[in-house]
């Protein structure tokens, strides 16, 4: 057995000690302890945000479904895209958390293209969500997503992304391309707020709590940006913990 495989077959509990980036399904996407949290977190987004079981939702770099353990049993028969070049990372989830029978029952679909073309998973996705995606990719990507996540939207859907802002986690802008991981890559606001304008989206920042980045929201159509009036529901706080009480 090689070490890679050794680490894989860990017990969730015996994978809480490994770092970020690591080769088991809840650590190489982060901080192994917080993958309940990671998930509930953008479940609690999107559903803030109004996804209903009837849409359909691309997440983009799925990973080992932290969110998707929460979203395939909500939404509707087939209404779940997920997009993940490392399939491992599926395999393990769906042993490990959602089960053989979950999948036959909610026909989720998963696709492994590396190219960051959202829209070659098809196209009307009244949600796209990319969470820590564009904290680890130079601009030339976040330019080839975000003009993907165009194609794929539907007229009135939203995009949830996250960045790492220069100075979040002491990470500087990133000046290089490609994908870097798990290194970690900032953008500013305005290289953020430029790309989403080439791109033909509208977008802004949302106070949604996250440990380490920033949450944005896009949308083809401005008028589906949820309102700054509403923002004091878009908070994401979590109630008793500490690791986590920044959020309050
Ligand atoms: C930090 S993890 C986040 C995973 C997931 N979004 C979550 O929040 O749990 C980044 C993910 O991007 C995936 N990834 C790597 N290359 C990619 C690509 N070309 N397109 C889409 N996702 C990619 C990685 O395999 C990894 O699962």
């Amino acid at each position: 057995m090689t070490a890679e495989t050794a680490t894989r077959n860990l017990s969730d509990a015996e994978a809480r000690s490994l770092d970020a980036g690591e080769q088991h399904y809840t650590a190489y996407v982060g901080p192994p302890e917080e993958y309940d949290l990671m998930g509930a977190t953008q479940f609690r987004l999107l559903t803030t945000l109004g996804l209903r079981d009837t849409h359909r939702l691309l997440d983009f770099g799925c990973g080992s479904l932290r969110a998707g353990r929460l979203l395939i049993p909500y939404l509707q028969r087939g209404n779940y895209h997920g997009l993940e070049p490392n399939q491992w990372l599926v395999e393990d989830a769906i042993e490990r958390q959602l089960g053989r029978e979950l999948i036959g029952l909610k026909w989720p679909h998963f696709y492994a293209f590396d190219d960051f073309r959202a829209d070659r998973c098809g196209s009307g996705f009244d949600f796209v969500l990319a969470q820590s995606i564009f904290s680890h990719t130079g601009r030339d990507l976040v330019e080839a997503a975000l003009a993907g996540f165009r194609l794929a939207l539907a007229p009135s859907g939203l995009a949830a992304v996250t960045f790492i802002h220069p100075g979040e986690g002491g990470i500087a802008e990133f000046e290089g391309s490609g994908w870097i991981y798990p290194d970690c890559a900032a953008h500013s606001p305005q290289t953020i707020s430029a790309i989403v304008r080439t791109s033909g989206l509208f977008g802004r920042e949302l106070p949604w709590f996250h440990p380490r980045q920033t949450w944005y929201v896009l949308a083809r159509d401005p008028g589906r940006l949820p309102p700054r009036e509403f923002d004091r529901h878009l908070r994401g706080a979590v109630l008793n913990l500490p690791s986590w009480r920044d959020s309050l």
